[in-house]
């Protein structure tokens, strides 16, 4: 056995007890986790997951970088890692260091098997540690991002846990009971007409509550809760992940089946509120039209707007529009 199993077999990978979670469907909780010593996310093993990510193409990861318009306005753009599936990995990570990339490697059950092998054994341990706990459709990512990184706000289709491993980061959420999100919008999202991204009201920007994130801490945060993320000066490494559970797979439903009915018909869906006999009904509805694709299976689309090459002005070559590909994500 070789001393990262013996580590592993020994550790539990959530470090606080049970009470720590109570709420855990209800309010934001900070824990802390043994994924930090555990993963071992070394500048070495991040060069290589961010060579096979490359390799993989890039239905595999989001790449992102801040561009700068004519009249001086901030736009958030995707790119590839590489066109031919090579890339220099540690060339990646130094360009992320200077603050000019954002990566999220998904697809981790396959591109690094041992990182959500250690994610989905928290949450096993988490399933057998807490009452009522289960979590279906676990999705895992891996988020490697500069010392200048911002996530602007936005909402994410899932309940997430973020195990941050490495650098310092603040984390913004809106409780949606004090800063309601119109279910349009969330309906708009599900059914993937538009981003996460949500514009938020002026008053929200003095509001919310904020969490520093140092490696070895987590964060849990309800469905659909609007949060934002500002790197505190240095690397950032974090295991994202997303899962759902009975009542917000009820939730997802109904919500993709209001938006369809509102879309479609024209109708005003009544009934939305969580817990109530026409959520499930509905919810029946719309997960039954995600299964058959009546909503046509929206992709959105993405151009590629730039490639990494270690030739070019910073590491990054501009695609001229005609030749950016568009990817459907
Ligand atoms: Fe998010």
């Amino acid at each position: 056995m070789t001393h990262f199993e013996m580590n592993l077999q020994a550790a539990h990978l959530i470090r606080d007890s049970v009470e720590a979670f109570e709420g855990i469907h209800d309010k934001p909780i900070i824990f802390e986790h043994a994924l930090a010593d555990l993963a071992m996310m070394t500048d070495e093993h991040l060069a290589m997951i961010i060579e096979r990510a490359a390799a993989a193409g890039p239905m595999s990861y989001n790449l992102s970088t801040v561009d700068i318009d004519e009249e001086g306005r901030e736009h958030w753009v995707q790119g590839l890692l590489s066109e031919d599936g090579k890339v220099d990995g540690h060339a990646v990570l130094d360009l992320i260091k200077a603050g000019k990339l954002w990566l999220q490697v998904e697809n981790l059950y396959y591109l690094a098997p041992h990182l959500y092998g250690l994610l989905k054994r928290a949450y096993d341990e988490l399933a057998e540690r807490l009452p009522n706990f289960s979590y279906r459709n676990l999705y895992c990512n891996l988020l490697i991002s500069g010392p200048e990184a911002r996530v602007t706000p936005h909402i994410d289709v899932a309940e997430v846990i973020l195990f941050h491993i490495r650098g310092h980061k603040r984390m913004t959420l809106w409780d949606p009971e004090r800063y309601p999100v119109p279910d349009e919008l969330s309906e708009a999202i599900i059914l993937r007409e538009t981003l996460e991204d949500i514009e938020i009201p002026e008053e929200w920007k003095s509001g919310g509550d904020s969490y520093e994130l140092a490696p070895g801490q987590g964060v849990s945060f309800p469905y659909l809760w609007p949060h934002s993320v500002d790197n505190l000066g240095d690397l950032n490494v974090s295991l994202q992940t997303e899962y759902h559970h009975p009542a917000t797979i009820r939730r997802y439903g109904a919500l993709y089946a209001n938006g369809l009915l509102r879309r479609r018909l024209g109708v005003e869906p009544k009934d939305t509120g969580p817990g109530v006999l026409g959520e499930s009904l509905r919810a029946a509805a719309g997960l039954a039209a995600k299964k058959l694709h009546i909503d046509g299976g929206n992709r959105r689309q993405v151009l590629a707007a730039f490639v990494v090459d270690k030739d070019a002005p910073d590491f990054i070559r501009r695609l001229p529009p005609e030749h950016a590909p568009v990817l459907r994500k």
